[in-house]
């Protein structure tokens, strides 16, 4: 039953008994190292920096060199399945992502499956990279944006402030199954299939599957436009791959992670900073593996209560059962040393636990 008996985060994730508490961090590199910034400005623009096998897997490796995190996760991004489908994408300095917007029938037909496979070869040998240069114990974390939330971004151009059009789109196509935005969901789903199992012919060992704005659906598109699609594209990994775990974070779901964690089989929960995590316990039950959920502005402030709040969270899970990790990405202000605070409490606060 164990894959590797060495690497906590898969042991938790295969029901194993793992020797310490898995931890890593969403965004782990990035912004807030300071050899994050030295090499995204080698590289030119973010995109390159995806791009460039060396450069990603050198960002990658970044945190693990200064923290003793049990996973890394590819350096890449959601957005690369809308470049690699056709749509013009760029990141500005300070502004974000900024895409050519999918609004109807005609720009959506434009998008093509074809060639996103050639388009991301370099994530993939990135991946390819990573598998032969981390540490033993470090798992690999491969990971796609669900498809509503990479949809968002399509239909905006962009990062907007409450996704109106994408939202009003999703309820047309609730109304009318031949809506375009149906036909771009299936186009996602089938991409983000395609683009995970060739993570996990590369070298991937876990995914993760990222809806940042699952808190934009309310209960019937919920089920129709985050949970549906979830089940969709882990059936289609699993079928090539029925043993690789799969962690499904639905940002901002609240009591929707209940039916989430039944319905689209995933193999580990993403909570975030919203729900207690005692709370995600008693809505999901006892087998779940829960990811989570240190709020990363707990993180930037530091001091006593950073302390407090990572003690709370080593108290409240079992660690056969948990991966130690923030409840959103952490912000790039945040001081390298509150990083290393929070790893060493979590270290004690669970050896006085065992
Ligand atoms: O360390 C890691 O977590 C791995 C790499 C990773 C990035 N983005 C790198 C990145 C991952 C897993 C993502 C996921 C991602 N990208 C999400 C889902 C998770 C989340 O944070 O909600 C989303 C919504 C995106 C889209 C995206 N990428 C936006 C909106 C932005 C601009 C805002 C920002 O934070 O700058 C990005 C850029 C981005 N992706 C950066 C990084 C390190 C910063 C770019 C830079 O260096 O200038």
């Amino acid at each position: 039953m164990t894959m590797n008996p060495k690497k906590p985060l898969l042991d938790v994730l295969s029901g194993n008994n793992p020797q310490r508490r898995p931890v890593w961090m969403m965004r782990q590199a990035g912004r807030y190292l300071p050899e994050y910034k030295k090499t995204r400005a080698q590289a030119g623009s973010f995109l390159e920096l995806c791009y460039q096998p060396e450069l990603a897997e050198e960002v990658t490796l970044q945190p693990l060199r200064r923290f003793d995190f049990d996973a890394a996760i590819l350096f890449a991004d959601i957005l690369l399945i809308p470049d690699a489908l056709g749509q013009n994408v760029s990141f500005r300095e300070g502004e974000g992502p900024v895409l050519e917007p999918v609004r109807d029938e005609a720009s959506a037909l434009k998008l093509s499956t074809r060639n996103i496979v050639s388009h991301l070869a370099p994530v993939f040998e990135t991946v390819g990279r990573l598998s032969q240069s981390l540490p033993s114990h470090v798992a690999l974390i491969g990971f796609c944006g669900a498809p509503w939330t990479v949809a968002t971004y399509m239909i905006e151009g962009g990062t907007s402030r409450d996704r109106q059009t994408a939202r009003v789109t999703a309820w047309a196509g609730l109304e009318t199954d031949s809506h375009w935005f149906n036909g771009l969901m299936e186009l996602l789903i089938e991409s983000s299939i395609t683009y995970l199992k060739a993570q996990i012919a590369a070298g991937a060992e876990v995914l993760q599957i990222f809806e940042t704005w699952a808190s934009d659906l309310p209960p019937v598109l919920f089920d129709r436009y985050c949970i549906e699609p979830t089940r969709k594209i882990i059936d289609g990994v699993h079928e090539t791959y029925p043993e690789v775990p799969i962690i499904g974070f639905p940002r901002g779901a609240g009591l929707q992670i209940d039916k989430f964690s039944k319905r689209s089989g995933v193999s580990g929960l993403g909570i975030d900073s919203g729900m207690a995590l005692s709370e995600a316990r008693h809505l999901v039950g006892e087998e779940m593996v829960l990811q989570g959920n240190l709020d990363p502005l707990c993180l930037l402030t530091g001091g006593k209560i950073l302390e407090a709040e990572v003690r709370a969270i080593s108290k409240a899970c079992d660690p056969s059962r948990h991966i130690f990790n923030l409840g959103h990405g952490i912000v790039p202000a945040t001081p390298v040393s509150h990083v290393e605070k929070m790893l060493s409490v979590l270290r004690n606060a669970d050896a006085e636990r065992a």
